[in-house]
């Protein structure tokens, strides 16, 4: 795991913008597995901001909440045409379908098509209690996409976006833990103090599902870049070796 510890969240954008960029530069089709919430909105703007082609790529998003459909301003669907599809077109987009009315078949279907197109790079957030995606603690490192309760700590969390903690959705249509891990590629941004004790978890903690991101330690190429309030809690020996911009 290469631990990158910025000054200015500014600089994680451009360095996480660089690798994608190189990407879109060695390969003819490229899949991007992309998230959501705070975290990327800097890198989508940088993204926007770029010269970057993206049209012979495939995204695929990690989740969507249940209940909310394409159209909703709340949807994680919304989310990526206003922060990115709308102005860099991609080949192929895929997110979840959260307002879909069998939900199994859903998840199963969206497990097919992360078969059918596996990750060049995985990008991700991390929750303040450990979660990727929406992979809440005690996840199994087995899972595939399927629907999750989004914990109250989630939900508290989250509650920023929404008119108030009622209105955000319990549940999820979650990739799960093991597609997530079938990335060819990790990086995962993390940003302020209420992120310092997850990154700790994830970077030095022991790998558990009470930690669902420590799982990231087992994967042969995870880039973590983190500004310096989420870095923390990191211990002194982790620091010594990370790169600090
Ligand atoms: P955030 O969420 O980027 O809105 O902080 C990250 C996450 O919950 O994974």
């Amino acid at each position: 795991m290469q631990i990158i510890v910025v000054k200015h969240q500014k600089q994680a954008n451009e360095l996480v913008g660089g690798m994608f960029a190189r990407i879109l530069q060695t390969h003819t089709h490229p899949v991007f597995g992309l998230a959501t919430g705070g975290t990327p909105e800097g890198l989508y703007q940088w993204l926007r901001a770029s010269d970057l082609d993206f049209r012979k790529a495939v995204a695929v998003n990690l989740d969507e909440y249940v209940g909310l459909p394409a159209t909703d301003p709340h949807s994680y669907a919304y989310y990526m045409r206003q922060h990115l599809f709308a102005h860099k077109p991609f080949a192929h987009t895929f997110i979840p379908d959260g307002s879909a009315k069998d939900l199994l078949a859903a998840a199963a279907g969206y497990h097919q098509i992360l078969k059918d197109h596996p990750r060049t790079i995985q990008l991700l957030g991390v929750g303040r209690n450990g979660h990727i995606g929406f992979n809440e603690p005690n996840s199994s490192f087995k899972s595939t996409t399927r629907v999750v309760a989004l914990t109250p700590s989630t939900i508290a969390a989250n509650a920023r976006f929404f008119k108030s903690k009622d209105a955000v959705p319990t549940h999820a249509l979650s990739m799960g833990i093991s597609e997530i891990m079938a990335a060819e590629q990790i990086v995962l941004m993390a940003f302020g103090t209420n992120k310092a004790t997850a990154v700790k978890n994830l970077v030095a903690g022991r790998v558990t599902p009470r930690w669902p991101a420590s799982i990231l330690q087992r994967h042969p190429h995870v880039v973590v870049v983190v500004d310096e309030a989420a870095a923390a809690q990191l211990p002194v020996v982790t620091l010594k070796h990370a790169i600090h911009q």
